[in-house]
């Protein structure tokens, strides 16, 4: 009788173990997404930005504009599709700094890469805006 109590008793924890063990590997699983997509977009971000928004998109003052805490960055979705397609010149203004240079368009670069940098750039630097979709890039093209 107590041996039958013990198997059962063992059965019971066993289920228990081996389903919440499920349930952290699923976890840290997305967990390993979320990085591994914000890693990819890092890689782009640094490769094709950062040579003139540098690493911590603060920008070269008078030069070219940071991307921290940019109201552009953080704004309406299309205009930031925009830049990334056709690039961008003509004078603006960011921080009481003057810029007039010239962006080149990133369109050779696919749906996703360019969702990847922006949701990148809107979700890091002190910028916050909504996710931007691939599909969304491709509407605009
Ligand atoms: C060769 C230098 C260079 C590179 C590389 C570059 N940019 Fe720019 N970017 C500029 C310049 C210069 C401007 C300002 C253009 C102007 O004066 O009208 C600008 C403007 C912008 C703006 C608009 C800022 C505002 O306040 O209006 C955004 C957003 C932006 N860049 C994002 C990016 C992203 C994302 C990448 C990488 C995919 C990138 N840039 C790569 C030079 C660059």
């Amino acid at each position: 009788m107590n041996q039958i109590f013990f198997i059962i008793v063992l059965a019971v924890l066993f289920t228990a173990c081996s389903s919440s063990g499920k349930k952290d590997t699923a976890k840290t699983q997305s967990e390993l997404q979320v990085k591994s997509v914000n890693e990819v977009a890092l890689t782009s971000y640094k490769r094709h930005c950062l040579a003139c928004h540098q690493r911590d998109a603060g920008g070269v003052p008078g030069m070219y504009p940071p991307l921290a805490g940019n109201k552009v960055v953080s704004g309406d979705k299309n205009a930031l599709i925009d830049i990334m397609l056709n690039g961008m010149s003509g004078e603006i203004e960011v921080d009481g700094e003057k810029y007039n240079g010239i962006m080149a368009s990133y369109k050779n670069l696919s749906d996703q890469e360019i969702a990847n940098i922006l949701n990148y750039i809107r979700s890091n630097f002190g910028n916050s805006g909504e996710v931007i979709k691939p599909s969304e890039i491709k509407a605009r093209r």
